[in-house]
């Protein structure tokens, strides 16, 4: 077959989206995403109900998708493994192995994070070997390097909280709702970033052109830097406070970007995950003078694309197919 005509179904249930795509050699056929906003009056996604929404969904999702490709059998389905909520990814990893019985087609099952890392990928003029990839999604934020497919080294990554976890924290703390990183962002651009002087833990400088070691990252002081000050003065402005805490998380990450792409000279810089998706980061992203590739906004949040994609990657280079005992996995590193 040629490489173009390979169509790849993706499907995604790894969280709080139920989503569904096709990709081939001519890019993003179809891309459906039903989003599980039953969770918002929970304050956070409940893995059991996420599971629930996903088995009821993920038929109604895939023929959508399919039918938009136009396309009645695709030549191979990809799924999210892991990692994930694990009764979540096995909706998806489960309905993939009986459609793949059925139609008599291959699955692969791809790693999350590693879609995410990729996804920049997709874009028109794609990065090229190597390039950073930050990863700054709900559960995860790390930094690698990628010199190919499967090659992947974490430069830098934070030891407690993810940058979407702290922003869904701060959210709460200021009666945002979840999910909270979305509310925050929109709230910032009405705020001064310099109102309140939060921290910039483990910031990475570049001193008198010494370098510095690039290490981790963290955000759960930040985060309770921003609950001291809520306590402290309970008049301050919410948009100061947004627009205050999303300028230290964007100092923080950037500073780590920047390092890494002086210490590994590396030029190129692309991003994925749901916090990529905030305005400050995109924007810290593009004021560092590298060649930066940032997916769409809907292609940072969780979506089936991307799965699509990996696995057309993956399939193409050669790797094999999953069999029938085939099992999800959480945790799982990219690359591992
Ligand atoms: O990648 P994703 O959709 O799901 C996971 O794999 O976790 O990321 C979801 C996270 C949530 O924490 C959400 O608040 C955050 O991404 N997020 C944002 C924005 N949009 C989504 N955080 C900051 N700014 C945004 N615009
Ligand atoms: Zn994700």
């Amino acid at each position: 077959m040629p490489r173009d005509a390979l169509v790849v179904l993706g499907i995604e249930t790894s969280c709080d989206d139920t989503a569904a795509a096709v990709v081939d050699g001519s890019g993003v056929r179809s891309d459906v995403v039903w989003s599980q906003d039953l969770h918002a009056k929970y304050g956070g996604v409940v893995p059991e109900l996420a599971s629930r929404a996903h088995a009821s969904q993920v038929v109604p999702v895939v023929r959508a998708a399919l039918a938009q490709a136009g396309v009645q059998r695709p030549d191979a389905i990809a799924v999210t493994a892991g990692p994930g909520l694990m009764g979540a990814v096995l909706v998806g990893l489960c309905y993939a192995k009986g459609a793949s019985l059925g139609w008599g087609v291959p699955f692969i099952g791809v790693n999350h994070l590693e879609a995410h890392l990729l996804s920049g990928l997709m874009e028109p003029e794609p990065p090229a070997f190597p390039f950073l990839s930050l990863v700054v999604s709900g559960g995860h934020t790390t930094l690698y390097a990628v010199r190919g497919l499967s090659d992947y080294t974490v430069v830098s990554e934070t030891v407690d909280d993810a940058v979407g976890e702290a922003y869904d924290k701060v959210a709460r703390m200021l009666g945002l709702g979840y999910p909270g990183g979305p509310a925050v962002d929109r709230l910032a651009a009405l705020g001064d970033p310099a109102a309140i002087a939060f921290p910039r833990p483990r910031l990475a400088r570049v001193l008198d052109g010494v370098r510095q070691p690039v290490d981790d990252m963290s955000f759960s002081g930040l985060k309770t830097a921003v609950r001291a000050a809520l306590e402290r003065q309970p008049n301050l402005a919410p948009a100061d406070v947004c627009a205050s805490f999303q300028q230290a998380v964007v100092d923080v990450v950037c500073s780590r970007v920047r390092a890494a792409a002086t210490q590994g000279d590396i030029r190129e810089v692309t991003a994925g995950g749901g916090a990529a998706a905030n305005s400050g980061i995109r924007a810290g992203l593009g004021a560092l003078g590298l060649r930066v590739v940032l997916p769409p906004r809907g292609r940072c949040t969780d979506n089936a694309a991307m799965i699509a994609h990996l696995g057309r990657l993956k399939l193409l280079s050669g790797a094999p197919s999953d069999t029938l005992d085939r099992t999800a996995r959480s945790p799982w590193s990219p690359g591992a």
